[in-house]
């Protein structure tokens, strides 16, 4: 009887039902009237007395196993039913994203994207700065008429803690904990006292460049910028550098690019120029490598900061820097990312 009890336990545990019916079948060979279940115990009458409480809890585990194998096969065949019923099922990944990216997501994306295959890592500083890391270090000397080119918020007054007026506090930060070279760039938030326009918001976005080796050159600085724009703008983009000034490069200098949208033509985009400004850059200032604990007779080192709203305008077409922050999803869902 034990062989016999055994041999059907393990028929139970392997067995499978491909449909309502086979299970029924199984319901009804084991547990009907006539059953091999009620038939064990039936059988139990003749059990000697010494292997009844052995037989007896057999015959129990048996029967548990078969009611068992009877539930969980019933669950996982009415599943599929109710799965083929509704032609879905529910356990396939889903096909595409419900959502879409912010158009300064998807921008700040693909210019991390452009700089990371030429070897630039990521790196992100406090949003909340102080005087030191925003303007200092940065060679803005005190009382400087420059700091009020950047309309500072400012949180405590002596010493000076503010909202970061530029991603150019990155850099310094980059280079106080890490050792030459450097090859970096920073997304992120900045803030500015300005007012709310279609050209100039108190929040917005950038991303500063740093590379900081032996002999870097100002010809470095032109080719890695020139890589960006083509990327960025496409092949056929054209790039010219103007003189200009920052306080933490020298010499400095701003970047323009063929306008993107008549091509170099003149539109009223470019003011009939053909040229759009797109960013700032130049030689990082002795200064400020000293400043920040690097060598300046070793090591020379160019940096760059852009707007991302104001590639997002360009690559885009978008004429007023508000809409960016209304989230107004008629304008959100025009924008589409790969990822
Ligand atoms: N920090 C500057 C700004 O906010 C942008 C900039 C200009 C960054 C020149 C740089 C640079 O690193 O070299 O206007």
């Amino acid at each position: 009887m034990k062989n016999k009890i055994e041999k059907y336990l393990t028929e139970v545990q392997s067995f499978e039902a491909n449909s309502l019916e086979q299970l029924e079948a199984f319901r009804i060979k084991f547990l009907s009237k006539k059953g091999l279940v009620p038939l064990l115990f039936a059988d139990f009458k003749l059990v000697a007395p010494e292997d009844r409480k052995e037989m007896g809890q057999l015959i129990n585990s048996l029967k548990t196993a078969v009611q068992e194998k009877i539930i969980t096969l019933k669950q996982l065949l009415e599943n599929q039913t109710d799965k083929q019923a509704s032609g879905l099922d529910l356990s396939l990944p889903a096909t595409g994203s419900p959502g879409t990216r912010h158009p300064l997501s998807i921008v700040r994306n693909e210019i991390i994207d452009i700089f990371s295959r030429i070897g630039f890592t990521v790196s992100e500083g406090p949003e909340i700065e102080d005087d030191f890391h925003n303007f200092t270090a940065l060679n803005f000397p005190p009382n400087h008429p420059a700091r009020d080119m950047q309309d500072t918020f400012f949180i405590e007054k002596d010493p000076d803690i503010a909202l970061r007026t530029h991603t150019s506090s990155v850099q310094v930060r980059v280079m106080e904990s890490s050792e030459a070279p450097i090859r970096t760039i920073s997304p992120g938030r900045v803030f500015r006292n300005e007012a709310i326009s279609a050209r100039a918001h108190c929040i917005f976005h950038q991303v500063e460049g740093l590379y900081i080796d032996t002999d870097v050159s100002f010809a470095d600085l032109k080719h890695t910028l020139f890589y960006f724009a083509k990327e960025m703008f496409g092949e056929t983009t054209k790039t010219r550098f103007r003189p200009s000034y920052f306080p933490f490069t020298e010499p400095s200098a701003e970047m323009d690019i063929s306008c993107n949208i008549c091509g170099g033509k003149g539109c009223n985009i470019c003011k009939y120029t053909g040229w759009v400004e797109i960013l700032g850059c130049g030689m990082v200032d002795p200064n400020v490598l000293e400043a920040c604990r690097i060598d300046s007779k070793k090591f020379t080192g160019f940096a760059f900061g852009m707007g991302i709203e104001r590639i997002a305008m360009l690559k885009y077409q978008i004429n007023d820097l508000r809409l960016f922050f209304e989230n107004d999803l008629r304008f959100l869902r025009q924008f589409v990312s790969a990822e």
